[in-house]
């Protein structure tokens, strides 16, 4: 079983093979995604919102990240694990981007970090990759500005907006990202973005031509339903089965059916 590195995922992108992210949070999930083949597990820091109950990202903080980045490492064998950075964790000056950074490789075994924005974290990028850290860029919708941005909207629908982002691109590969996720863009633009870098973009509500995808692991199970973006797919409904399950031992032990014979010591 070979590892997926930053070359593995180079090589999809000449081959033209999909690459597949998901984001995971803990042990067991990451075990199972790692066993389901995924090639990369991002330990988002969407766990703010899906794992914390937080109304948005911003309050996650490093100590959260490396905790949860710590044990998707002990869960994966073979997919790559990327550690998000947090808001407020790279944005004050390029030495603390990269001593964050280092934290996820040094204290949380990531193989890489990921952190949002364009021409304004280029500085930070480039400090994080002269150390030897592989960062994956990520631009679009980015949620860690969604008070500048103003909600979670679909960004580069506009000429303005859409020329900002080929041009951010372009700079976060210069700067020497390994991979860029592009979130809530366009898929005719995605596709332009994705066709003019030779490193792999990764959508999430990007269209179908990026050479990646990633989906959020409790809204792919159907565990988070307090909202659901358009590009959200659900392929289970955990949370129906997880409450039933629940429901049904609650039932069993105010009855007195659990525990019985089978599950009682003599
Ligand atoms: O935090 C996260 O899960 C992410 C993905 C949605 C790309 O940044």
């Amino acid at each position: 079983m070979d590892k997926v590195t930053i070359v593995t995922l180079s090589e999809k992108k000449q081959k033209r093979e999909p690459i597949v992210m998901i984001t995971a949070y803990d042990y067991p999930s990451a075990q199972m995604v790692d066993e389901a083949g995924v090639d990369i597990i991002l330990v988002g820091d969407s766990l703010g919102m899906v794992v914390l109950g937080y109304e948005n990202t911003l309050p996650v903080t490093m100590e959260d990240m490396l905790r949860h980045t710590a044990a998707v490492a002990r869960g994966a064998k073979r997919a790559m694990v990327v550690g998000d950075m947090p808001f407020m964790s790279y944005q004050l000056s390029p030495e603390q981007a990269l001593e964050n950074a280092g934290r996820f490789i040094k204290e949380a075994n990531a193989h890489a970090v990921k952190l949002e924005g364009g021409e304004e974290v280029l500085d930070a990028i480039k400090k994080i990759t002269s150390a030897g850290i592989p960062v994956m860029g990520h631009i679009g919708l980015t949620p860690q500005s969604i008070h500048r941005i103003g909600g979670y909207r679909v960004q580069g629908r506009d000429a303005e907006q859409a020329e900002k982002l080929k041009k951010d691109a372009k700079l976060l590969e210069e700067a020497g990202c390994f991979s860029i996720v592009l979130e809530a863009v366009p898929a005719e633009l995605a596709a332009e973005i994705t066709g003019s870098l030779s490193i792999p973009t990764i959508g999430i509500g990007a269209g179908p031509h990026c050479d990646g995808q990633v989906l959020v692991y409790h809204d792919v199970l159907g565990i988070f339903q307090e909202f659901k973006p358009k590009f959200v797919k659900r392929y289970a409904n955990l949370r129906k089965e997880i409450v039933d399950a629940v429901s049904r031992y609650a039932d069993e032990v105010r009855k007195g059916d659990f525990p019985d014979e089978a599950h009682s010591y003599r």
